[in-house]
């Protein structure tokens, strides 16, 4: 809690062009939970976390303006939301190495995002890798979070966190407040639109396969026109037709249609029509999107000001987080 609010946290990676399922899974979340102010929030670009895989110096600052940006522009107030740069809070670096000590290489290994990176980066498989978790259980502990808004795909490092947290606090007491993940009933996990029973992902193969946040809206109707489907004809919500079904959640997350209504809405209708109106959906979010970044964009100052004001805000709670730790576990206490 923080001034009698929940502490609400979450990140994104710099890396790459940010996806439609990056913004239905975690940042429409964000925005969605602190409508009403019952949160204190910290929504974090997380730089160094890109490390784990080589980055372009210019490319990667770059990538991280935007996506900081982007968290504007997509909806989240900056002076209600700490929006900032991981890199700028070294509590982030100084817990992580903290918290390395009380996590076990057995635990680590079994993380199957590790494993997955270590298959695709198999000349890269660098210890930062491997403590990629620990990084991310400091992000989230660094604030005494209580909720973390993200995909199906961070579960398993949302329970790594968790058993660190408990861990330490098993020895210290109560440090740490146990954060809890919230994976939203709708959009938790957008498959790909070429390969459904696959993640849509950023660093897909085939442009056909996913829907950055920046694509033009002529580019996402000719993707969803081009989405993979079945040879049958009926908008039916079911696994046994993963390609409509991905399509049902997207237009879902975006109406916030049940199901069931997009299924009567579409019912005698064909893949076409269905596929088009997805597409026009999804480009009622993603237009007012890009008309803000444009905005944004030709205002360095008033970005600039969010960057510094926002990562003093940081620093100052992660700062008395990590100083109570390092009392805890016996480090000098500073001399003033
Ligand atoms: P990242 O950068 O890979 O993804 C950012 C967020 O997007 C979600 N996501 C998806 N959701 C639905 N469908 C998809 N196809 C999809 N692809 C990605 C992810 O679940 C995530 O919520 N390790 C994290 C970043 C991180 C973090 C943190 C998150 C670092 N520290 C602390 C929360 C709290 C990651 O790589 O996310």
């Amino acid at each position: 809690m923080l001034d009698g609010k929940k502490v609400l946290f979450s990140g994104m990676q710099a890396t790459g062009n940010i996806t439609l399922g990056n913004y239905m899974g975690a940042l429409k979340n964000w925005i969605d939970l602190n409508n009403d102010d019952s949160y204190q929030c910290f929504n974090c670009v997380v730089d160094l976390h890109s490390l784990t895989v080589r980055q372009d110096p210019a490319e990667l600052r770059k990538r991280a303006r935007t996506l900081l940006s982007l968290y504007i522009a997509a909806g989240l107030d900056p002076v209600k939301n700490c929006i900032y740069y991981q890199s700028h809070v070294s509590g982030h670096a100084e817990l992580s190495w903290i918290l390395n000590c009380f996590t076990y290489m057995g635990e680590l290994s079994r993380m199957t995002q590790f494993k997955d990176k270590s298959a695709k980066h198999a000349d890269n498989i660098n210890a930062g890798l491997f403590t990629y978790p620990v990084l991310m259980a400091a992000d989230i502990l660094l604030f005494q979070t209580d909720v973390v808004p993200v995909g199906a795909d961070q579960k398993q490092h949302l329970e790594i966190t968790r058993d660190i947290a408990e861990r330490f606090n098993g020895v210290y007491g109560d440090v740490f407040t146990i954060p809890e993940p919230y994976i939203g009933k709708v959009g938790a996990k957008i498959m790909s639109l070429q390969e459904p029973d696959k993640k849509m992902s950023k660093s897909d193969e085939n442009v056909n396969a996913t829907i950055y946040l920046m694509d033009d809206p002529d580019t996402v109707i000719r993707k969803f026109k081009r989405a993979v489907t079945d040879s049958d004809n009926e908008i039916r919500y079911t696994d046994e037709k993963p390609g409509i079904k991905n399509l049902i959640d997207i237009y879902s997350a975006v109406t916030n249609k049940t199901a069931g209504e997009v299924e009567r809405e579409f019912d005698g209708k064909g893949y076409g029509d269905f596929k088009l109106a997805v597409g026009e959906a999804v480009n009622s979010v993603l237009v007012p999107i890009h008309q803000r970044m444009d905005e944004l964009s030709k205002d360095k100052a008033y970005i600039d000001g969010i960057i510094k004001e926002n990562s003093d805000k940081a620093n100052y709670f992660a700062t008395k987080t990590l100083r109570k730790v390092q009392k805890k576990i016996g480090l000098p206490e500073r001399v003033r």
